[in-house]
């Protein structure tokens, strides 16, 4: 492989405002192979067409040498990394234009009884930064109707269901498939396609991104079954693993989120204890937890709920204990040991905000042990 081409290499032509409207983060060389034994595995090393819509740089075309039977394509909207891609990669056939729109495989001159392999790493943004999510606001890429979705990620594996590949081996946020929000954008996608093969890791591998919170991402291998793919159901109940060798599952536990309100609500009165909406792990690494002024972000604690809060407070003082693939998990809560602590959860985060809750006097060290206790074993039991 050309020198300049080496994947995971940062897109040099872009400043970093640029980089997070495009969503052009470059795959690592470890995850460009992997792909390629999955290929291997399932027979795919001749008569295919390898497309990469959005390639970038063409970290994925370091398979080329690997698979010289197969016909390599790669696009991108950016014309200086296709620019770039093409003196790199003189075997492979490249297009320029915006893979979103005007949809089908005749726009990549692919017939439509080709065995299609869609490979590479779409653009997607870390909406976890509030400056990223200023900049994007500001980005309207045009787009089919039928692969229309807030984010281009999802925007992106609708437009390869569209184009009915017959393989997908990319990477995307593993918030796609573990949020039902997020999965049901993509229901056009998961609905015709089952994971065969995947491995998680954290976006902190990528070259030039945020070292401050990362994401968890999933290198995933689907294979097409038109409306025999994935429920949100076997999502809950399948077993990930990570490149460090761990392994997780949504079903695995409860979560706080059963038993309380999460976000705002139309009806609130005035007055109460108030909380910051509650999203997944990785949201209240960074948001506040209870408020002593009214924001459009406050939840209203009902009276009978406050305990379950208390241990959300408490929860977020460990929460740099919790592993970055849990990033996208509700708050775990062990029932049965919560119910045991209930009032040391209580004591100690009321302590903690005199602004909120008065001055309170000082809960005994036992409390503050328990509390300990309960929070770091329920982060042992998920982790
Ligand atoms: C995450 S990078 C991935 C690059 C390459 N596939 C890799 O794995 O290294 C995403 C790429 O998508 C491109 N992109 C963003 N929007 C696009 C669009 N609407 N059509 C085609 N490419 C797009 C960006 O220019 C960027 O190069």
């Amino acid at each position: 492989m050309p020198k300049s081409a080496t994947p995971g290499q940062h897109p040099v032509h872009l400043s970093a405002r640029e980089r997070i409207l495009q969503g052009s983060f470059y795959t690592p060389a470890r995850y460009v192979q992997l792909v390629g034994e999955w290929l291997r595995e399932h027979g795919l090393a001749k008569n295919c067409v390898v497309l990469d819509p959005s390639c970038g740089y063409g970290a994925f075309f370091a398979l080329t040498d690997m698979f010289p039977q197969n016909l390599f394509i790669g696009n991108d909207i950016d014309q200086t990394a296709v620019s770039q891609a093409t003196a790199d990669f003189p075997l492979v056939k490249f297009f320029c234009q915006n893979t979103l729109c005007n949809v089908r495989r005749e726009m990549y001159g692919i017939a439509e009884d080709t065995k299609l392999i869609v490979v590479g790493n779409p653009p997607y943004n870390d909406t976890t930064s509030q400056y990223q999510g200023k900049l994007k606001q500001t980005t309207k890429p045009l787009m089919d109707a039928d692969v229309k979705s807030r984010d281009l990620g999802l925007s992106s594996l609708l437009a390869y269901s569209k184009l009915k590949a017959d393989y997908v081996a990319i990477l995307h946020p593993l918030a796609y498939l573990l949020k039902k929000t997020n999965f049901q954008a993509a229901g056009a996608f998961f609905t015709n396609y089952q994971l065969l093969h995947h491995v998680v890791f954290s976006s902190q591998e990528f070259a030039g991104t945020s070292k401050a919170a990362g994401f968890p991402v999933i290198v995933g291998f689907y294979e097409r079954h038109p409306n025999c793919g994935l429920g949100y159901d076997d999502v809950r109940q399948m077993t990930f693993t990570t490149v460090e060798g761990n392994s997780f599952s949504l079903s695995q536990f409860r979560y706080v989120s059963e038993f309380i309100r999460k976000y705002p609500s139309r009806s609130c009165t005035s007055g109460g204890i108030l909380f910051y909406t509650l999203r997944d792990i990785n949201a209240l690494r960074r948001s506040r937890t209870f408020l002593n002024k009214p924001t459009t972000n406050a939840v209203q604690v009902v009276p009978e709920q406050l305990p379950y809060y208390c241990y959300i407070d408490c929860f977020k003082d460990y929460i740099d204990k919790v592993p970055y693939y849990l990033g996208n998990f509700d708050i775990p809560i062990d029932l049965k040991q919560f119910d045991r602590c209930r009032d040391a959860v209580v004591a100690v985060s009321q302590w903690k905000h005199s602004e909120v809750f008065g001055v309170r006097p000082k809960p005994p060290a036992k409390a503050f042990q328990t509390v300990r206790e309960l929070v770091l074993s329920t982060i042992l039991q998920i982790a």
